[in-house]
């Protein structure tokens, strides 16, 4: 990742070196608003602020992941401590850009936007995650020439713990399944807004798609795969990779990242009792999978006993953020970590900031 900043200061073998951190310059043009936070322009960025530190762990590690996949927004720099994540600037989403002008929007290049969206589905469910949020105002473009990304990283995870409950209604399944199906039943949506010149308002039964795509849609193979996209037997939901092909005769390799080696330790065993301990306690998921992580970065670096714990502690929350929502929040963290904000999030930043950890709490 470029431009590394978690607006923190960093520990290096063990000792805390402070980074002085400059307040950056105000946040001017408003982008946008949605669940979890607002997003401003500074300085040819887009600045995403979130209310809550796991919102954000969330979406850093979903991007942070995926900073190898095509057509994915991507990452610039995350403040844990003011809650701010910077991304690469687009001009707008494809809801502004369906509806400016769009009489005069070319069919070919709305089939472009389609065959880059594709794309970056391929790269998320080729990893066995789920974007969650597939809708116009989460696919970012970039006119002249045409640019697209996949934005709003914001519900992404391991397929069973994609936030797919929270999918905006009109693109949302209203059979929720914790599958790939999901985002392609948003797809089918989104498809028929974008080749069939409207806006689709209300929730809608999947025999009434079926009959919008019917009237509106005229070019036979994609109305064909819009009805199959909204069917209601996700079995019949062609999936990003098949559509790629059938629509544009491509195949597009996916480079998973190299999953690190982790050995068993002895080391800091404590810690990963406690943290199974106060797990279930709290109902977290993939607690297995945190300490395995851990263990890769406590193998990698010199840790002291005390500091496992923290370590562990932090995992907990990152648990909390990208898996099963519980109870377990940053004031949680505080109280069991017994330690002040500024030196618990020290912790926190150093394994967000590991790109073979996140590799391993993402693997599918
Ligand atoms: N990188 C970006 N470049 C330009 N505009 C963006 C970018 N990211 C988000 N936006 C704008 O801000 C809006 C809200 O951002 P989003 O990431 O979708 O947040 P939320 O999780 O709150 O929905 C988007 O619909 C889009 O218009
Ligand atoms: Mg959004």
């Amino acid at each position: 990742m470029k431009n590394f900043n978690l607006g923190m200061t960093r520990k290096f073998g063990g000792k805390k070196l402070c980074i002085p951190i400059n307040d950056n310059p105000p946040l001017k043009m408003f982008l946008g608003k949605g669940t979890y936070g607002s997003v401003r322009v500074r300085e040819n960025l887009a600045v995403k602020k979130f209310h809550e530190v796991r919102h954000i762990i969330q979406e850093y590690l979903a991007g942070s992941y995926l900073d190898n996949a095509r057509n994915i927004v991507r990452i610039h720099e995350v403040d844990i401590r003011k809650l701010n994540l910077s991304m690469e600037l687009y001009q707008m989403n494809l809801r502004h850009w369906m509806e400016d002008n769009y009489d005069r929007k070319k069919f070919n290049d709305r089939y472009f936007i389609l065959h880059e969206i594709l794309v970056g589905l391929c790269e998320i469910h080729g990893r066995g995650l789920i974007h969650g949020d597939i809708k116009p105002g989460n696919i970012l473009i970039n006119e002249k020439p045409l640019k697209v990304a996949l934005g709003d990283l914001g519900f992404v995870s391991l397929n069973r713990y994609a936030k797919v409950k929270y999918t905006a209604k009109v693109y949302r399944d209203s059979v929720i399944r914790q599958s790939f199906v999901h985002d392609l039943f948003s797809l089918g949506v989104l498809m028929i807004e974008l080749f069939g010149r409207i806006k689709v308002r209300a929730v809608c039964t999947y025999s009434e798609l079926k009959t919008i795509a019917r009237d509106k849609i005229s070019d036979r193979k994609l109305r064909e795969i819009i009805f199959d996209l909204v069917d209601e037997d996700p079995h019949q939901r062609p999936k990003a990779k098949s559509i790629l092909y059938h629509l544009y005769s491509e195949t597009i390799p996916i480079h998973r990242k190299e999953i690190p080696a982790v050995r068993d330790i002895v080391h800091c065993s404590n810690a990963f009792s406690s943290m199974r301990d106060v797990g279930t306690q709290f109902g977290l998921a993939m607690i297995e999978r945190c300490i395995e992580a851990l263990k890769y970065y406590i193998q990698t670096h010199e840790i002291d006993h005390e500091d496992c714990i923290s370590y562990g502690i932090a995992m907990l929350l990152i648990s909390s953020s990208l898996y099963r929502i519980s109870k377990f929040n940053l004031s949680k963290a505080l109280i069991h970590s017994e330690l002040v904000k500024d030196d618990f999030l020290l912790y926190l930043c150093d394994l967000l900031a590991n790109n073979d950890v996140i590799t391993i709490l993402l693997k599918g």
